[in-house]
């Protein structure tokens, strides 16, 4: 057929960081700017998608004329992933999204009386493994933060949640990762397909994730 495979389609996408309340003026939250989750939505819009935004709290602003809906907790994103999926063709996950949440936020602000504290957390939903286990789901990509065994873990991560396609990056010490400026991606789709994608900066490499997806989405769709 003739033109883009993600042209016309509709993309719905998480992004940024999630903030789980310990009190009304303090939570947990992580190191996620946006830049990697906006850099993507970005190249998805160049190639046609139409691209929705679920947002959690950024550094960096969102890309303009975009639609997109802001949360702050894990809950609350799942919430709106929800109510948007039904209609999307792709999930992407590029959200660093709490695994755990304080069991109960305190209702005022916490006193230091103590010399000690202990807060204890539960765990929050899944977002990507619920969406990739609906009886219909859309082509969904997940990303995978690792320190260490990044290949390892991200291989089980595909399989564990039937994912369509995975984009692993390490973490922590290096030069690609949360806040940097630049990434590195290690891919990894069903039935052994890899491609790895080089240093660079992150709107360069948002741009060849767009055309791997876009390749792999369009093998899929072609059965
Ligand atoms: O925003 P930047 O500063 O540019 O940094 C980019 C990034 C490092 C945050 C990004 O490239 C990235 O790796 N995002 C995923 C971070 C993450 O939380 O990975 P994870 O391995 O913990 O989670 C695996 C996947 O499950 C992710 O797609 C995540 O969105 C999803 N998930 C995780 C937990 C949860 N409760 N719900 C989810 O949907």
């Amino acid at each position: 057929s003739n033109g883009h495979p993600l042209a016309g389609r509709r993309v719905l996408m998480t992004v940024g960081s999630t903030r789980e309340a310990i009190d009304p003026v303090r939570f947990i939250g992580n190191r996620s700017s946006g830049k990697m989750g906006y850099a993507l939505a970005e190249a998805l819009r160049a190639c046609g998608a139409q691209v929705m935004l679920i947002a959690g709290p950024t550094s960096v602003p969102a890309p303009v004329e975009m639609m997109r809906v802001d949360v702050e907790s894990a809950l609350q994103m799942r919430v709106a992933v929800m109510v948007q999926v039904y209609t999307c063709d792709l999930f992407i996950a590029t959200a660093a999204v709490a695994d755990y949440r304080p069991e109960a936020p305190v209702d005022g602000k916490i006193k230091k009386t103590e010399a000690t504290m202990t807060l204890t957390l539960v765990r929050n939903p899944d977002i990507l493994a619920e969406v990739a286990a609906l009886p219909k789901p859309p082509f969904t990509v997940g990303f995978a933060a690792e320190t260490d065994d990044l290949e390892h873990y991200a291989r089980d991560k595909l399989e564990a949640k039937q994912l369509s396609m995975i984009a692993a990056n390490r973490v922590g010490d290096g030069p690609g990762g949360f806040e940097s400026d630049k990434n590195a991606l290690i891919c990894l789709w069903p039935g052994g397909g890899r491609r790895e994608l080089p240093m660079m900066s992150k709107p360069a490499l948002a741009t060849a994730l767009a055309d791997l997806i876009a390749e792999r989405y369009a093998a899929q769709s072609a059965g």
